[in-house]
C-alpha cells in the first residue's frame, strides 16, 4: 500500500511540480512518507516547488508537542526532504482566534487550490479527515468535537486519557471534495469493516463522511490485503 500510494504521489510531483498535495496523518500514510523520503534521496524526487496542506490538528496541543501533527509531519517527512518551509501548512491547533484562523486557512487553499492531489485516511467510523459522523457535515475548515472512538483510538499517543484532545480544526467536506484527485489509504485488519462498508454501500450518507467520496470524479482506494478483507 505505500509503495503503490508513493508511487501516485511521486508521479504527480514528477508531472506537475508545483504540486498541491492534501496530506493526512495518524499510522497509515508512515509507510508512505517513508518511502516518498527514499525516493527523494534515492531517486532525486524534488519538493522545492510542492504546496502542502494538512487535513488537520488538534486542538490545545501545540506544534512543538510530540502529539501534534505539526511535529508529526516534521519528523515523518518535511524534515527529511528539501520542501520549502513556506510551503507547508498545517492547521494550528493553538490559535485563540480558531474560527478566524479557519476562514485564513480557506483562503490560502482557495488562493494555491484547488488541491491537485488529497491523500485520505479513513477512521473506523468513517471519518475523513476530522469529519466525524454527524447529522450534518460542514463544508469549510472548522473546528469540531472529536467522537469518543476517535479519542481512544488516539489515546495511546498521550499520557493520560484527560490530556486525549476533545477538539480538532479540520479542512471541511468542501477543500476535500474539490480536490482533483484523490487518494484514500487504508492498511491492517481494523479497517475491514469500514471499508466494506463503504465500498459495497453505495449510498451517500453523514454518518459515514467518507461516503461522499462517491461523488467524486477521481478517487483513487489503495489498501493492504488486511484491509481488503
Ligand atoms: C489524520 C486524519 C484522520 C486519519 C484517520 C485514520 O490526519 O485526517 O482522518 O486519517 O483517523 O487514522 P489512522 O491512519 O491512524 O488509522
Amino acid at each position: 500500500m505505500s509503495k503503490e500510494a508513493a508511487g501516485i504521489v511521486a508521479d504527480a510531483i514528477r508531472a506537475k511540480p508545483n504540486l498541491v498535495l492534501g496530506l493526512a496523518t495518524g499510522s497509515t500514510p508512515l509507510g508512505m512518507y517513508k518511502e516518498l523520503i527514499r525516493i527523494h534521496k534515492e531517486e532525486g524526487l524534488d519538493f522545492s516547488q510542492v504546496v502542502t496542506f494538512n487535513l488537520d490538528e488538534f486542538c490545545g496541543v501545540s506544534p512543538n508537542d510530540k502529539q501534534s501533527y505539526h511535529y508529526y509531519m516534521y519528523e515523518n517527512l518535511f524534515s527529511h526532504i528539501n520542501i520549502n518551509p513556506q510551503n507547508i501548512h498545517i492547521p494550528d491547533g493553538n490559535v485563540e482566534e480558531a474560527e478566524e484562523f479557519c476562514r485564513i486557512y480557506d483562503k490560502m487553499i482557495e488562493e494555491h487550490g484547488p488541491i491537485d492531489l488529497q491523500v485520505l485516511g479513513i477512521g473506523r467510523n468513517g471519518h475523513i479527515g476530522f469529519n466525524e459522523p454527524a447529522d450534518k457535515l460542514a463544508v469549510d475548515t472548522h473546528v469540531t468535537p472529536l467522537a469518543e472512538e476517535t479519542r481512544r483510538v488516539i489515546s495511546n499517543f498521550f499520557d493520560k486519557w484527560e490530556n486525549v484532545p476533545k477538539k480538532a480544526i479540520t479542512m471541511g467536506l468542501g477543500a476535500i471534495m474539490k480536490a482533483k484527485k484523490i487518494l484514500l489509504l487504508a492498511n491492517g485488519k481494523k479497517k475491514v469493516d469500514i471499508m466494506r462498508k463503504f465500498i459495497k454501500d453505495r449510498h451517500v450518507t453523514t454518518k459515514l463522511p467518507a461516503s461522499f467520496l462517491h461523488l467524486h470524479p477521481n478517487v483513487t482506494v489503495v489498501m493492504d490485503k488486511e484491509a481488503a478483507g
